[in-house]
């Protein structure tokens, strides 16, 4: 299994974004993780379109846009065209979730859906093959630094067998990654519960070493 750590720029200093995005690149972050809030379908606002073109430059890595906004389509093009590697989106907050996974897609990103804590996984049930990842909150989207749920690890099972067997009849790859509440001492037990792709904000941002973070968690992924 290769993971991967997507450190969240939620909890990085704005101030200073472009040199945050180098120095935990440097430090060993597989993805930059971009929470994007509109004040509507979450109760926070962050960053738009033009902070995801004004860090691209910064980036060697892909930018995971996370969108928690409502409505979607509109956004997800644009921040296909700001450079975007990753667009993923909640499906309720999208009128027509087969047609938003489809334009991201046709504009070159890869595209996934994101589950609430108490959102139901049948929003899976007929979008299989148009996804290249799901994302598992195990926090309410809309704050850094909030405790992990542990009822997340149920669901992530729950996605992983879903995963293996779609990808067992039809191929390809779906990544399944965890968002909020990520820290050295749980990623091991997301892990074993199926997840391989790991937001992790705070845990992160909030130490001076984002090197030996990063570093603590591959060692409990290698385990
Ligand atoms: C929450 C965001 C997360 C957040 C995670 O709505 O989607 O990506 O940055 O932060 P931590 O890792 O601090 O829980
Ligand atoms: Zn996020």
């Amino acid at each position: 299994m290769s993971y991967r750590i997507a450190p969240s720029i939620l909890s990085a200093d704005f101030a200073r974004l472009g040199e945050e995005v180098r120095t935990v690149i440097e430090a060993g972050a597989d993805l930059i993780h971009f929470d994007v809030m509109d004040n509507h379908y979450v109760p926070n606002l962050t960053m738009g379109p033009m902070f995801c073109e004004a860090i691209r430059p910064h980036s060697s890595v892909p930018i995971d846009v996370h969108l928690m906004v409502k409505p979607v389509d509109a956004l997800a093009a644009a921040f296909a065209k700001a450079g975007a590697g990753l667009i993923t989106f909640h499906p309720e907050a999208s009128e027509h979730i087969d047609r938003t996974l489809g334009l991201i897609r046709d504009a070159g990103c890869k595209a996934g859906l994101v589950f609430n804590p108490a959102t139901p996984l049948t929003y899976l049930d007929h979008v299989m093959d148009k996804l290249d990842m799901v994302l598992i909150m195990s926090v309410n989207p809309g704050f850094g630094g909030q405790k992990f749920i542990p009822e997340a690890l149920n669901k992530i099972r729950a996605v992983r067998q879903r995963i293996d067997e779609h990808t067992a009849r039809h191929g390809g790859e779906i990544w399944l990654e965890v968002d909020g509440g990520v820290k050295v001492d749980n990623i091991r037990a997301i892990a074993e519960a199926g997840a391989d792709t790991f937001v992790a904000g705070s845990a992160v941002f909030g130490q001076p070493d984002y090197q030996a973070v990063i570093a603590a968690m591959r060692a409990e992924l290698a385990q």
